[in-house]
């Protein structure tokens, strides 16, 4: 079992790598990589999603190639993320596949969430769907180049990858009006989920602490990513709490309180 407090400090460093070294991916690795995904249990009970690597030696016989529109250089090793459909399935999906790329991290690999910059086909040909699963996302898996290409820059400034909103802006208390102290008991939690990836860097959470209980919502019309960009948030907001010893779950609950621009997902119930 991996010490939760490698993937906090994974959460610390962690960032979107498009340009990698060419270095192959070890087998042990890899297979490192497999069994800790095979070990967690599913985020939200009733929901699956589950890793298949994808390894592409160039030599097909179709001559085509993984395909990321240049957008991932030097690697030829990806996971891919299948989830069976069903309610919050993509929520559970976004949870499970951080904590698997987290992992990543913590054992100095390089990773990088890819929702749309993947040819679907090239990765649907390698993998195999049992019926009513789907594809989600893929991420390269491998050792970071030493000088990001040009293009990898272009893209982080593109979508400002290094900058996330203030704090106060994304989460609150009381009645969504008043700042979360620096001493409130989830405040780390909330600190590092704001350090979450988020496609073309939407930040789509926002949360308001009501005591023991936080309420996550989401930013209307975010991006089509948005469920899965809730799942990493949250992934990033239970692992600190399980590190911080704080006990809770998540549950759904009615009558919430509602506010303009936002829509109401789920609630940690800390206890
Ligand atoms: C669900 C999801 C989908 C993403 N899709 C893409 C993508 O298609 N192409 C890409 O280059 N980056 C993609 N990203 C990476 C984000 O652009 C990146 O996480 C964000 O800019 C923040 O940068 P950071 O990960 O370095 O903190 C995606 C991230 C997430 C969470």
């Amino acid at each position: 079992m991996t010490d939760i407090k490698c993937l906090i400090d994974a959460i610390n460093v962690r960032k979107s790598v498009r340009s990698y070294s060419r270095r192959q991916l070890e087998e042990d690795i890899a297979d490192s990589v497999l069994r800790f995904a095979a070990s967690l249990e599913q985020p939200i009970s009733g929901c699956r999603a589950r890793v298949e690597l994808v390894h592409h030696d160039g030599n097909d016989a179709d001559g085509e190639k993984l395909g990321t529109y240049g957008v991932i250089t030097g690697c030829n090793d990806y996971l891919a993320l299948i989830y069976e459909e069903s309610d919050y399935a993509d929520v559970n999906a976004g949870w499970f596949f951080e904590e698997v790329l987290l992992y990543c991290t913590s054992i100095g690999l390089a990773t990088c969430w890819l929702g749309g910059t993947f040819k679907k086909s090239s990765f649907l040909n390698r993998i195999t769907l049992e019926p009513g699963e789907v594809l989600a996302a893929v991420s390269p898996l491998g050792y970071a180049a030493d000088k990001p290409t040009l293009r990898d820059r272009l893209m982080r400034m593109g979508v400002h990858g290094n900058r996330r909103i203030d704090f106060d802006r994304l989460f609150f208390c009381g009645d969504a009006e008043e700042r979360v102290n620096d001493g409130n008991v989830y405040r780390k939690a909330l600190e590092n989920m704001r350090k979450a990836p988020s496609s073309r860097n939407s930040q789509p959470w926002r949360a308001v602490v009501d005591g023991m209980t936080v309420r996550f919502y989401h930013i209307d019309g975010a991006s089509a990513f948005m469920m899965l960009d809730m799942g990493i948030g949250l992934a990033h907001f239970t692992l600190t709490c399980r590190d911080e010893g704080l006990l809770g779950a998540m549950m759904v609950e009615e009558d919430v309180p509602l506010h303009e621009g936002w829509t109401y997902l789920a609630s940690w119930q800390g206890f």
